[in-house]
């Protein structure tokens, strides 16, 4: 039904005389979609033994949450976990990603722990996130039954018993099939939902590339390198500087401009934040692991200047203590990232790379995140250490130079190539904000009436 669906769609997008590749189905969505999103959304899975109930949308927010509009995150640094214990304020290890584009990643989590969407769903559901702890899984299966079972579809807008829904989208009979098909049936649903949340390509960087007839994405599968794309970026560029016509979306302004030239900018040119060289289009991940920096810095502001270079010289197997949140009482805990799951079977070993290559490589390695609504989706990176765009950005100029002074050669090297100043970093985080969606309807204004030409100076 699904291939069915997108082939129609596509058929629709071929009539289209102005398709900017835009990705918005009207459609109603697939019964298991619709299952999915109710799942995502209901509250009473998790511990009814804890202080608050919650459910994935308490911690991927998709739309408003207290403190404003979000984009699949939320506010915190580091998420709220409903706690059995009286009075404990527990919180996740790390900063909740957004879920946009989440259907299309291989790896999953910050470390790439999980290779499989469902497999991640079944196992939120029944642990941490959820309020249980390790060894309750079964009273979780069991609690997801109940609820299930004896669901009335009172709390549905559509006033359908789960029951019926999971009949008829998945043809799954509640009250017969074992707690653990259960689950995995709700995984599945709640799986199909989170792969319908797509990027809407409708962000001022999209209407920029459009205006000036660049191609907006990197096609890696073709052989496309980031470095291609920043050549062939800025020879158009270049071209339409020339003819004093390099053309812009409504409040795309010189500083997004100045920024652009700086994202983009790649070894030997005047600009050089590098960040393409991680960050590629169309959604600015090479979803790919790499040590930027960010678990030394909030190890070293515990434990004092350099001391995350010792402890990754004397470091030994993976532990519970190197996937954890550092704390100062306790200096064996870090978070080392995908280096805790680069065993043999890490699919990200390069071809004939080095052991001993590889393992210092994937130390505080992280995913790259994609930059999809960066508005929307503060406070940053892995550990929600950095508010704004602003701190983050600072945290990249800091790695940058200790990088290219050698002060820290567990880096990733594309590091040392991230040259910017604080100068730089008012036009970058004036790019980064080009990249929020407006939506399909204001993105048609975008490219239609709000249009005008950047009159320079350019540099
Ligand atoms: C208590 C807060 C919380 C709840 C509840 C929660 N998540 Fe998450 N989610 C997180 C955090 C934090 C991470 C990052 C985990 C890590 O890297 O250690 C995450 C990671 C993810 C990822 C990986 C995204 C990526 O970019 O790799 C997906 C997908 C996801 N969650 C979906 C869900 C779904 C679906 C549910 C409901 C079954 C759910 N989450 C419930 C906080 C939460
Ligand atoms: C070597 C690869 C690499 C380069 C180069 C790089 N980044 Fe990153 N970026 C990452 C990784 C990996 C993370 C996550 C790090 C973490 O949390 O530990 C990240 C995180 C971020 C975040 C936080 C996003 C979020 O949702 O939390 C922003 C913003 C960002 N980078 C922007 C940039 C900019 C701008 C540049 C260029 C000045 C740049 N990056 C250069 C790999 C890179």
């Amino acid at each position: 039904m699904g291939r069915m669906i997108r082939s129609v769609w596509r058929g629709f997008m071929a009539l289209c005389v102005m398709a900017p590749m835009a990705s918005w189905a009207q459609d109603a969505p697939l019964p298991a979609v619709a299952l999915g999103e109710r799942l995502f959304g209901d509250v009473r899975f998790s511990n009814p033994g804890s202080q608050f109930s919650t459910s994935c949308a308490s911690c991927h927010t998709p739309v408003t949450g207290p403190k404003g509009p979000r984009s699949f995150t939320d506010s915190e640094p580091r998420s709220l976990i409903p706690s059995s214990e009286k009075g404990a304020k527990l919180t996740t290890l790390r900063n909740a990603p957004t879920l946009i584009g989440a259907g299309k990643l291989t790896r999953f989590d910050w470390d790439g722990q999980y290779d499989s969407l469902e497999a991640l769903v079944r196992d939120k559901m029944t642990g941490v996130q959820f309020g249980w702890l390790p060894g309750e899984s079964a009273r979780a299966l069991d609690e997801i039954h109940t609820v299930l079972q004896n669901d009335n579809g009172e709390l549905a807008a559509t006033k359908i018993p789960y029951a019926a829904e999971f009949k008829t989208a998945l043809d799954v009979d509640v009250a017969s099939v074992s707690r653990d098909e259960l689950l995995a049936a709700s995984a599945k649903a709640i799986a199909e939902y989170v792969a319908t949340l797509a990027p809407t390509r409708s962000a001022r960087y999209d209407a920029f590339a459009f205006l000036n007839r660049i191609n907006p994405a990197v096609a890696v599968a073709d052989g496309d390198t980031p470095v291609d794309f920043a050549g062939r970026l800025f020879g158009r560029l270049m071209n339409q500087e020339g003819r004093q016509s390099v053309k812009a979306p409504l409040d795309f302004d010189m500083l997004a401009y100045k920024g652009l030239k700086i994202f983009f900018g790649i070894d030997g040119m005047e600009h050089q934040g590098n960040c393409v060289a991680c960050h590629y289009p169309p959604d600015f991940t090479d979803n790919l692991f790499h040590n930027t920096g960010v678990s030394g810095e909030e190890y070293d502001s515990l434990h004092g200047p350099g001391s995350f270079g010792k402890y990754l010289a004397n470091l030994k197997a993976p532990s519970d203590a190197t996937r954890a949140r550092p704390d100062k009482a306790d200096p064996s805990k870090a978070d080392l990232g995908h280096w805790n799951f680069a065993g043999p079977a890490s699919p990200l070993r390069k071809e004939g790379e080095a052991e001993e290559f590889f393992q210092a490589r994937m130390r505080a390695a992280f995913k790259t995140p994609a930059l999809l609504n960066p508005a929307l989706t503060d406070p940053y990176m892995h550990n929600g250490a950095y508010a704004t765009t602003e701190d983050a950005l600072r945290q990249k100029m800091r790695a940058g130079q200790a990088a290219r002074e050698s002060k820290d050669t567990t880096l990733d090297p594309e590091m040392a190539l991230v040259n910017i100043s604080e100068d730089d970093i008012p036009a970058l985080a004036a790019f980064l904000n080009m990249l929020n969606e407006v939506g399909p309807d204001d993105y048609r204004h975008l490219i239609a009436d709000g249009t005008h030409t950047l009159d320079g100076p350019f540099e």
